[in-house]
């Protein structure tokens, strides 16, 4: 179910430089990489000469060339030079994604070009706001469909049993307990999960030592399709969330999952330090601390892609904690519907 009509991040903003660099998404290789002037830009990774990838390209001043034989490709990917011809032919050209700049991610369009409306990219204003909530990103290539990734992420029973040792803690009957929210939106929903009187879980603890029992908070909107915006803390149990002062854990992290084939996905992710904003150092214990977590669910989510590609899903059975999977998988049909009236 991969929507194509949708932004996804196609990179991280700093990952892109003249040097091209080659990504597969939504099952086409595409190339992105910056003009002499700057500007990030996004072609299918194939040359319409003979077929050579435009990534093993170079950048030069009037867009990118191929180094098989030499044809330049302006960034809307029409062909401005072929080396001893006058004369290019109309056809002599590739496709051009809509590619923008937004929050320091690179969205890419990949579907009807005249409908990349730019408005529909997810705002996170955070990346940029380094004073309130300095930030790290990095890329993980999974191998599993990116609505695993979506499922997993608004799933909070898998805590106790994946996570004991890092988001989770060892307590598991504190995820079943919790105090759920779960409320449909335009174009996703938003999970809020409040737990009372809970043990701090390692990741937790690592960042921000509690002498006792914390109220813990996750806040979660998916954006369908492929965005997770997160928001997690803990205060000490009993204490005013939002006057709380130290000790106080407060960490805002944006998933991106954006399909690379029909069965593997790049997880894009940022943790954001809301406790501790003036020392990098716990910035960079957040970051540290929520690796191991995404380690953990990437070996699950793996294993099951893997079963899954075995033995299918027909067998497979809901119980209540997927609601909110479930939930975000309509949002994700009701786009594709919208999208394909047909379908
Ligand atoms: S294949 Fe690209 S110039 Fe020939
Ligand atoms: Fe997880």
């Amino acid at each position: 179910m991969i929507v194509n009509n949708a932004w996804y991040v196609a990179a991280w903003a700093d990952e892109v430089t003249a040097k091209p660099l080659a990504r597969r998404i939504c099952n086409l290789p595409v190339v992105l990489y910056r003009t002499l002037d700057g500007e990030a830009n996004a072609l299918l990774d194939s040359c319409c000469h003979r077929g050579a990838p435009l990534s093993l390209g170079t950048v030069v001043e009037k867009g990118i060339r191929c180094n098989y034989h030499g044809l330049v490709f302006g960034s809307d990917g029409v062909c401005v030079e072929i080396p001893n011809q006058d004369n290019i032919p109309r056809k002599a050209r590739v496709q051009h994604f809509p590619l923008i700049e937004q929050d320091q991610m690179l969205w890419i369009w990949h579907g009807d070009a005249d409908k990349a409306d730019a408005s529909l990219i997810p705002a996170y204003p955070f990346h940029n706001d380094v004073r309130n909530w300095p930030h790290k990103h990095d890329m993980m290539p999974v191998q599993c469909h990116y609505l695993m990734l979506v499922d997993n992420l608004l799933d909070a029973t898998h805590l106790a049993y994946v996570h004991p040792a890092s988001v989770g803690g060892s307590v598991a009957n504190v995820h079943m307990v919790a105090k759920n929210q779960l409320d449909a939106t335009d174009n996703g929903i938003t999970l809020s999960r409040q737990m009372s009187n809970a043990p701090a879980p390692p990741v937790y603890h690592n960042c921000v030592p509690f002498p006792g029992l914390i109220d813990r908070w996750q806040e979660f909107e998916f954006i369908a399709p492929a965005s997770v915006i997160q928001y997690s803390g803990g205060v000490p149990a009993g204490a005013d969330r939002a006057t709380a002062g130290a000790p106080r854990f407060d960490m805002r992290i944006f998933h991106a999952l954006t399909p690379e084939t029909d069965t593997s996905c790049f997880y894009f992710w940022s943790t954001a330090n809301g406790h501790d904003t003036g020392n990098p150092a716990a910035t960079a214990k957040i970051d540290t601390e929520i690796r191991k977590a995404l380690a953990e669910d990437k070996l699950m989510v793996e294993a099951q892609q893997a079963r899954i590609n075995e033995l299918g899903e027909d067998r497979l059975v809901d119980n209540r904690a997927d609601a909110p999977r479930v939930m975000a998988r309509r949002a994700v049909a009701k786009l594709m519907q919208r999208q394909n009236p047909a379908a």
